[in-house]
């Protein structure tokens, strides 16, 4: 049974840290879901991770869909957030609540994630009042990133700050059942986490979080064009995966593999 929206605002009341991790495909989501994480988190970053894209910017609702949808098959415990992509819910208000179904209906995610602070109140209204959980987003939202000029940290002057504060209670207003703090400083993550009733969830925003999320490729060393400094790097996949690769295409090249134990004869059933 996956954790239900009521059950991460439950852990924030009893103290206890949400663990959350991206991921974008089925196998991967398998070992999460075993493991028992407390959500995934299908972020709109597998448009840099899986396609090869250099922002957020060029993913498409149909390439979230189809990314989300394999996820639910390999997490049918876990709590799954579909990412809506840039411009699949800020046009209009209509716009968003299809796009959402989307998620709900085709893919199976329990919840989206939509990136923004007042501006988006009323479209988190809208989605909430037809029954489609939001998580919210705010600080660094790269979606926006032609718009802040670099992956900076958010909220480091007073003003910024009290904006932040004030666009997370508006959020929570709205009908948001978590947020995420992207790239903040943690004395304001702090002020943010203890104002609301619901949890945040941080990435790049201290400890004082209700919860952290990471992306799934930085934690295991899979992507090697960028370390981002809130990183902590558990296992070197990347390093795992050349030395494993190495080794197969030197023995098909020495003649090494296949041997007999690979092989069949017309004697053997299988
Ligand atoms: O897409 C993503 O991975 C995200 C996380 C950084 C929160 O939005």
């Amino acid at each position: 049974m996956q954790n239900s929206i009521h059950k991460l605002s439950e852990m924030k009341a009893h103290g206890e840290p949400i663990v959350m991790v991206t991921a974008y495909d089925y196998t991967s989501a398998r070992i999460i879901d075993d493991i028992g994480f407390d959500a995934i988190l299908v972020g709109d970053s597998l448009s840099q991770v899986m396609l090869g894209n250099d922002t957020t910017i060029p993913l498409t609702m149909n390439e979230a869909i189809h990314h989300t949808r394999s996820v639910v098959r390999g997490a049918p415990n876990t709590h799954v957030v579909g990412d809506m992509p840039f411009l699949s819910y800020n046009s209009n208000i209509e716009t968003a609540l299809v796009n959402a179904g989307r998620f709900l209906q085709e893919a199976g995610a329990q919840s989206v994630k939509l990136e923004g602070g007042h501006h988006i109140c009323e479209t988190v209204d809208r989605l909430v009042s037809c029954g489609i959980p939001v998580m919210g987003h705010i600080g660094l939202t790269p979606q926006s990133i032609n718009q802040l000029g670099g992956y900076k940290v958010q909220g480091k002057s007073k003003e910024q700050a009290s904006r932040l504060i004030d666009e997370a209670v508006a959020l929570e207003n709205a009908g948001a059942y978590a947020i995420v703090l992207e790239l903040i400083p943690v004395e304001v993550s702090k002020q943010i986490t203890s104002r609301l009733k619901i949890p945040t969830i941080g990435i790049g925003a201290g400890i004082n979080c209700d919860g952290q999320i990471q992306v799934m490729h930085d934690i295991l060393g899979l992507f090697e064009l960028f370390t981002p400094k809130h990183t902590k790097q558990y296992v070197d996949l990347a390093k795992q995966m050349r030395l494993g690769l190495k080794e197969y295409l030197s023995e098909v090249k020495d003649k090494s593999f296949p041997n007999n134990s690979h092989s069949f004869t017309s004697q053997q059933n299988s």
